[in-house]
C-alpha cells in the first residue's frame, strides 16, 4: 500500500508498525501450553550464506533462510546458555536488578568456516564459548570474556576475527570506566590500548569494525574535545 513505510538500512529492509504483520516474525520461544516466554531480548544477528544466527538473552538461534516464508519463523536449532545461579546471586549482591543478571549474548562472530565465537555478559561476569555453526553444539572450553564482551548489556561493543586474532572493543570492567580495544585468542601477542588514557578513548560508543588491507578499522563516537576548543577560538 501507499502508506507503507520502508527504509533500507545496511542492506536490510525495515518495515514499521502494523505492516510488519504481513511478514514472518519471531518473538522468542513459545512454551508448550502456548504462553509466550519473557520476550526475545535481541542482541546480535549474523548471516552466513543461507543461515541467519540471532543471539538474545540466554539463547542463540539459527534460522534456515532457504525455506519458503511462513507466518512464523521457526529456528532450525537453538541453544540455551544461561547464567549459573551462583553468578546470578553475585550479580544481585553487587546491586544489579534481577532483569540485568542474565546472559545477554553480545558477541556473535565467525571464527573460521565451521565455528562461531559467542560471548555473553553472564550477569556482569562475561564469558565466551565456541559453537559449531552447523549444529550450535559447544566446542572446547569457556574462556573469560573480559575486554571481549561488556559486563553490562547497555554498553556498546564490536568484535571481528582477522588473521586468526580476535579484535574486540568494549568496556572491560564492572563500572564501565575502562574502554579498551583488544587483540587476543590468536597467533599474535595479546595487545590492548593504554588503560584509562582519554587521549586514546574517551567514553566511546563503539559502532563498527572492518578489516581492510593490512588494517583493522574501528568506528566509534565519542565526545569531541577539539570541537569545544575550536569553538572557543572562533568565538574569540
Ligand atoms: C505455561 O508454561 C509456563 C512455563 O512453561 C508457565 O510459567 C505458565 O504458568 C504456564 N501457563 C499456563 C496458563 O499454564
Ligand atoms: C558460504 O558460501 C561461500 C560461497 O559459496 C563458501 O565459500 C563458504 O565456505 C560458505 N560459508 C560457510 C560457512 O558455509
Amino acid at each position: 500500500s501507499e502508506d507503507r513505510e520502508l527504509c533500507t538500512c545496511s542492506g536490510l529492509t525495515q518495515i514499521h508498525g502494523a505492516d510488519a504483520r504481513d511478514y514472518p516474525t519471531f518473538l522468542g520461544l513459545v512454551s508448550d501450553n502456548g504462553s509466550v516466554s519473557p520476550g526475545l531480548d535481541f542482541q546480535r544477528m549474523l548471516r552466513i550464506n543461507q543461515t541467519l544466527y540471532i543471539s538474545a538473552r540466554d539463547y542463540i538461534y539459527s534460522f534456515d533462510l532457504g525455506r519458503s516464508p511462513q507466518d512464523v519463523l521457526t529456528p532450525r536449532s537453538k541453544v540455551q546458555w544461561r547464567t549459573k545461579a551462583s553468578d546470578m546471586q553475585n550479580c544481585a549482591m553487587r546491586g544489579k536488578h534481577r532483569d540485568e543478571c542474565h546472559n545477554f549474548i553480545r558477541v556473535l562472530v565467525p571464527r573460521d568456516d565451521r565455528t562461531l565465537l559467542a560471548c555473553g555478559t553472564n550477569a556482569f561476569n562475561p564469558i565466551c564459548r565456541n559453537y559449531k555453526m552447523e549444529s550450535l553444539l559447544q566446542e572446547g572450553e569457556e574462556v573469560n570474556g573480559q575486554a571481549r564482551c561488556p559486563f553490562d548489556t547497555r554498553q556498546t561493543n564490536i568484535a571481528l576475527f582477522a588473521d586468526g586474532n580476535l579484535y574486540s572493543a568494549t568496556m572491560a570492567d564492572f563500572l564501565a570506566s575502562d574502554a579498551v580495544i583488544y587483540r587476543s585468542l590468536g597467533p599474535d601477542p595479546v595487545l590492548r590500548t593504554v588503560k584509562y588514557d582519554s587521549k586514546w578513548l574517551k567514553e566511546p560508543h563503539f559502532v563498527h569494525v572492518i578489516e581492510y588491507g593490512h588494517f583493522v578499522y574501528f568506528f566509534f563516537r565519542e565526545i569531541a574535545i577539539e570541537y569545544t576548543f575550536l569553538g572557543k577560538v572562533s568565538a574569540g
